[in-house]
């Protein structure tokens, strides 16, 4: 408060100051005279005797107290004006908050900070690595790691029993909303461990970071549900569960109408009819439905119909294709709904069906945003057939443990076989993963040549591993969170690039320091590295 009256010279140099200048002023604190609730500084003021000007702003790039829509890239440009707003510095804040819990809860459990490398060997996490090659070592390169997956397994045969870490991960994948190329892991492990070990552990975790960061009595235990009955209720390893609309199996229901020919071949043929109920509403277009029918045939779906329940009748293509008087009552009882059915292949039947639960509840806001649904997903397999990479691969990592004995076990018959893991999801997202790990080299040595790596290569890329398994590894388990996504979570975000100081762009830039950059000739040389197209 620069006071007229009181001092004429000082009120006119005060008029000069501009937004985000530096000052330092003294002066008598008091009570306002008209005071203001809705400010933190609404009761006093300093009436200012002596003032200095530390430092000038320039006119800004970006609004800071008023809440601008700014571009991405401009917000990352500016990157420190950005987080001068209240709403970042305040994730900025929380997040530092939510760390110092973790190190607090886990230290008092006698659990061990540990370093591990960020200049490594690849370890498998189904990314890309990062490189850096080796200056003194031409033509070989580190990678960044992934995680520390194996460095954690190594520190159990150590010996250490309790690990855990908050560590930096690189990853070389496509961006979205919740990934980032470098991103930060709460990774732990524990030697002579179950999974309810884990769960209890984690549990508790989560229960300490809510109640002493953010006063809220989380119930624990977090409820469990088995991978297969996530698919077929959810069609998704990640359910949300802040709202219902499940899944149906109505192949039963679709046989028993007496269905045309090529619907019940199909079936005959070992297809499913999944159906997912919806209530009747206007903001679910036409338009909306009839591009579904196309989505799905591009999803692998065989067969895709919707239809509208009203007034005990049905309409739509699923009258058509199903419509045998009654069936929808078996389907949506005597709501007005609307039924969408899909049939094909379990899981593609499942996953699309799950796919459009989400987009449905987004679009009838189905799903309370202060609601924390938390769930474990167990038993997932541990093997799947990738189309992408058109080969076997893990669906967690080649170190998490079958659930039953795997050494016998050839052909198809890998993809029956259960593993050891557990992720742990909230409100639809995957806030980590983890599993019992493999501590046998005969078992790790058999996961990887169901992957299709000859023993050459398993020697050449993990027999380090296998020769630690072989001097009295303990049997262990861990887990690993998304640091980022966690808090993001916790702080109502709904990406990660608003919970980290300084992200990258959705195409892996910094628009900061305009990394990555090109190197000068000289570094190149001294790499032993030509560029291809220069
Ligand atoms: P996973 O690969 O599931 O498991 O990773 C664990 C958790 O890390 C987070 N995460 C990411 N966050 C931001 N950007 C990314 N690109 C990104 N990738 C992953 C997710 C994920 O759930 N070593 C195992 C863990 C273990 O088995 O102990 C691992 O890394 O929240």
């Amino acid at each position: 408060m620069f006071d007229e009256q009181e001092d004429k010279v000082l009120f006119d140099r005060a008029n000069l100051l501009k937004s985000e200048y530096v000052i330092r002023a003294s002066g008598i604190v008091r009570k306002r005279e008209n005071p203001n609730p809705n400010i933190p500084t609404g009761y006093y003021e300093v009436l200012v005797r002596d003032m200095e000007v530390l430092n000038e702003s320039a006119p800004l790039p970006i609004q800071i107290i008023k809440q601008t829509e700014d571009s991405e890239e401009i917000r990352l440009k500016y990157r420190y004006l950005d987080l001068r707003r209240e709403r970042m510095k305040n994730n900025i804040i929380m997040r530092n908050r939510i760390n110092f819990e973790i190190r607090r809860f886990l230290n008092e459990r006698g659990f061990i900070d540990i370093e591990t490398p960020f200049l490594t060997k690849s370890t498998p996490e189904g990314a890309r690595d990062f490189l850096v090659p080796s200056r003194i070592n031409p033509g070989r390169f580190y990678a960044l790691p992934q995680s520390p997956q194996i460095f954690k397994q190594l520190l159990m045969v150590a010996g250490f029993e309790k690990y855990f870490q908050i560590v930096k991960c690189f990853r070389d994948e496509d961006l979205r909303a919740d990934r980032q190329p470098e991103f930060t892991q709460l990774d732990i492990e524990m030697s002579f461990v179950d999974e309810n070990d884990i769960y209890e552990l984690i549990d508790n975790l989560f229960f300490s970071i809510l109640k002493n960061v953010y006063n809220i009595e989380i119930t624990i235990p977090i409820p469990r549900m088995k991978y297969d009955e996530a698919m077929s209720r959810f069609g998704s390893d990640r359910p949300d569960l802040r709202f219902g609309m499940e899944l149906n199996d109505i192949t039963g229901i679709v046989k028993k109408f007496e269905p045309k020919d090529f619907i019940a071949e199909g079936i005959e043929n070992g297809d499913v009819v999944y159906a997912l109920v919806s209530p009747l509403s206007e903001k679910i277009t036409r338009k909306y439905l009839d591009n579904l029918t196309i989505r799905a045939k591009d999803a692998g779906c065989r067969l895709f119909s919707w239809g509208k329940v009203q007034n005990g009748g049905i309409s739509g293509p699923f009258k058509k294709l199903f419509g045998r008087d009654g069936i929808q009552t078996d389907i949506a009882g005597d709501n007005q709904a609307i039924i969408y059915s899909c049939m094909g292949e379990l899981r593609t039947v499942q996953s699309f069906l799950g796919e459009i639960r989400l987009e449905i509840g987004k679009i009838l806001d189905l799903a309370p945003k202060d609601r924390l649904n938390f769930i474990w997903i167990t038993d997932f397999p541990l093997f799947e057939w990738s189309e992408d990479e058109n080969k076997i691969v893990s669906v967690h990592h080649p170190f998490t443990s079958p659930k039953e004995d795997i050494l016998n076990v050839e052909g198809d018959d890998v993809y029956r076989i259960k593993s050891r893991s557990y992720d742990l999801v909230l409100n639809g997202v995957e806030l980590g993963g983890g599993s019992i790990r493999i501590h046998r080299a005969d078992v790790q040595e058999k996961v990887f040549s169901i992957l299709g790596l000859t023993k050459e290569e398993i020697d050449e890329k993990f027999g380090f591993l296998l020769e630690a398994f072989k001097y009295g590894a303990p049997p262990h388990g861990g887990i690993a969170f998304g640091l980022d996504r966690m808090v993001m979570m916790f702080q109502g975000e709904d990406s990660i690039r608003e919970v980290i100081p300084f992200p990258k762009t959705a195409s892996g830039i910094c628009p900061l320091t305009g990394a990555p950059d090109e190197v000068s000739e000289r570094q190149l040389d001294e790499l032993g590295i030509k560029l291809k197209n220069n």
